[in-house]
């Protein structure tokens, strides 16, 4: 059964009330939410698996222990995920990225896909997915349900800011996937908008507004 995790680390809860700020420019926003992305990724990879390794040190031999080969697939949702795609790499470069183009339908709110590239050894990974967006959820489980289909089996869910609809949305369709989210917001507009989340993240990234 996948799980819920809510950080409230001080140095995120910082960031994120700067992030949220309607007077943060995309220079700003762009670099908040990398940096938010990366120290959450430090806990979400708390369980990655390991190999043993040994390593010679200048005064001996050290039993040591290094990520498995195969490690992690960082999967960003276009277009808001690319944002955290640059901090979640600083903290493993090798990690190999799929990425999944979706966007909601502004009349239906549905997600419609149209992009989707995975590595081919996907299936073999632990998969991390990233949007900092989980609003009514559309966009996340249709996300994990392409992955999915390409054989993936131990699937994260990194968001920003949810909203428990989203949060509902993600454990009913898939309660084998962990979401760790940095912060709960109480509701949804008559658009979708997580209130008082942060507006459009995809527009705030890139300038597109
Ligand atoms: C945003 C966000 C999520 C989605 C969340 O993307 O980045 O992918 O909305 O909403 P949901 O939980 O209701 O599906 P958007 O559709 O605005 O596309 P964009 O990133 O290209 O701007
Ligand atoms: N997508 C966004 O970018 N923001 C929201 O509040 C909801 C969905």
């Amino acid at each position: 059964m996948g799980q819920v995790h809510i950080f409230d680390h001080p140095l995120i809860q910082h960031k994120i009330a700067l992030l949220r700020g309607k007077e943060t420019q995309t220079k700003d926003f762009r670099e908040l939410v990398s940096e938010i992305a990366m120290l959450m990724c430090f806990e979400v990879t708390r369980n990655l698996p390991l190999k043993d390794v040994e390593v010679e040190t200048p005064v001996g031999i050290a039993q040591a222990k290094m990520l498995a080969d195969k490690n992690v697939c960082f999967v960003p949702v276009l277009r808001a995920g690319l944002g955290m795609v640059d901090g979640v790499l600083s903290l493993i470069p090798t990690a190999k990225v799929g990425h999944i183009g979706l966007y909601r339908d502004p009349q239906t709110l549905n997600p419609v896909e149209y992009y989707c590239k995975l590595p081919v050894d996907v299936a073999e990974r632990d998969v991390i997915v990233l949007d900092p967006m989980l609003a009514t959820g559309g966009s996340a489980s249709a996300a994990i349900s392409f992955i999915k289909q390409r054989g993936a089996r131990r699937i994260r869910m990194m968001n920003i800011i949810a909203a428990p609809p989203g949060i509902e949305k993600v454990v009913q369709d898939h309660p084998d996937v962990d979401i760790y989210c940095a912060a709960v917001d109480p509701a949804l507009n008559d658009h979708a908008y997580i209130v008082p989340g942060l507006g459009d993240a995809g527009d705030r990234l890139f300038g597109t507004k």
